[in-house]
């Protein structure tokens, strides 16, 4: 009877449980700190593996730029990606002013997936450290520094044929790190961090659950979202 109880117990409570039991994978991280964007990144194989969350239904787009502060989106290396209708779509632009950036005439960015969900458009993609367009995409070495910058339309989807990205953000869907990050020995900092064993819907964890303090993340409190 004993038996029968746990074994009930497990199979009621406890299996349903564990179908949401992941190993929270140790990505590097970066939260505007007001809710609406977060990264997270690691890095495996010479590449940067991301995942991007915009609390917006339209675009939500990811920048990293070498750019003495950062300022004024010069030379943001840009990917922007959304999910619009039933359609997923990331595309890669560079800036060198404020206004519609233009489209890479190679999308170095490979999306893995798009998800709209609650209000929230989440965007895993993965790029190559290097991709041999020094003028158009940043160049990830181990030592290289740049300021993360965000920005997304919170209703609006872009189009991902036409050759500009638009439409504009608004004066307060965008921001930057106030400080120069290395995403490399970040990602691999977090790496070595041990694995915990977490409760979590992997997508809703990304976008509705508090985060535990980041120690890396330095620049939640700082971020300029002017
Ligand atoms: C969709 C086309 C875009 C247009 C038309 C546009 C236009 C502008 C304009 C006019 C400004 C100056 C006014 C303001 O501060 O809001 C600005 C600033 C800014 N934009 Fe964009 N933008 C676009 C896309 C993006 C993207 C994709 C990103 C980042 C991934 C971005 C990041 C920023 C940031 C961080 C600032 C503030 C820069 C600073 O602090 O000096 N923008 N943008």
């Amino acid at each position: 009877m004993a038996f029968a109880k746990n074994y009930a117990f497990f199979v009621l409570i406890l299996f349903p449980c564990s179908l949401h039991v992941v190993h929270a994978l140790n990505y590097a991280m970066f939260s505007s700190g007001d809710g609406n964007f977060k990264l997270h990144w690691t890095y495996s194989n010479n590449k940067l593996l991301f995942n991007m969350t915009c609390k917006a239904t339209g675009w939500c787009a990811v920048g990293f730029t070498e750019n003495p502060g950062g300022r004024g989106m010069v030379n943001y290396d840009i990917a922007a990606g959304g999910v619009d209708g039933n359609t997923s779509y990331l595309e890669d632009y560079w800036s060198n002013t404020t206004g519609q950036p233009p489209k890479d005439a190679v999308n170095n960015f490979q999306l893995v997936e798009a998800m709209e969900m609650g209000g929230y458009t989440s965007v895993k993609f993965e790029r190559n450290l290097t991709t041999g367009e020094a003028n158009l995409d940043v160049q990830f070495t181990m030592n290289t520094e740049v300021y993360i910058v965000w920005a997304m339309h919170p209703t609006d989807d872009a189009d991902p044929t036409a050759s500009n990205l638009s439409p504009y953000h608004g004066n307060t869907n965008r921001g930057r790190t106030t400080n120069k990050r290395n995403l490399i020995a970040e990602a691999m900092a977090a790496a070595m961090t041990p694995t915990t064993t977490t409760m979590m819907m992997p997508f809703t964890s990304l976008v509705s659950t508090p985060q535990p303090t980041d120690p890396n993340d330095n620049d939640s409190l700082t971020t300029q979202v002017e």
